[in-house]
């Protein structure tokens, strides 16, 4: 075990946790911050997305001991009223059914507009690639990217 210093969704928070755990477990298991999901474990899937420094990153196969210097985002922090544009994009165009990928979805969509306000829909289709949702939603998805990025 080890602590590790971390700065998470603007605040400072410390663990003492093995330094080969992922991430995810950090802030599901010891943190509460558990909007951000399991799905596969193996960085295949999105549901597990977050933001270090700013960049889109599976926390299932991120270490603790690899983000001990950076700035942390999770979908708890991405908005202060869950209002980020991209969040309203999404209520407006109604996008979850089981709501289990979403998360990662917004995690995703929200880090591909801070780098590109202005996406193709080549570049949405490379950003979200890898954010699997097994509802389906991915139309209404793209959809909300670009109501978003009109917002932004
Ligand atoms: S749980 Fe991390 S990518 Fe699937
Ligand atoms: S909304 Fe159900 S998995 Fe995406």
């Amino acid at each position: 075990m080890a602590i590790f210093n971390l700065n998470i969704n603007g605040t400072s928070k410390q663990v003492d946790v093995d330094p080969t755990t992922p991430m995810l477990w950090v802030l599901r298991d010891h943190l509460d911050l558990v909007g951000t999901k399991f799905g596969c474990g193996i960085a295949q899937c999105g549901a597990c997305t977050i933001h270090l420094d700013g960049n889109a990153m599976r926390s299932c196969q991120l270490p603790v001991s690899a983000v001990a210097d950076s700035k942390i985002t999770t979908i708890e922090g991405l908005s202060e009223q869950g209002d980020h544009p991209v969040q309203q994009a999404w209520l407006e165009h109604d996008v979850p059914q089981c709501g289990y990928c979403q998360a990662g979805q917004i995690m995703s969509a929200a880090a591909l507009l801070a780098s590109n306000p202005n996406p193709s829909d080549t570049d949405i289709d490379n950003a979200m690639n890898g954010n699997i949702c097994r509802c389906g939603t991915y139309t209404r998805i793209k959809a909300a990217i670009k109501t978003a990025s009109q917002k932004l």
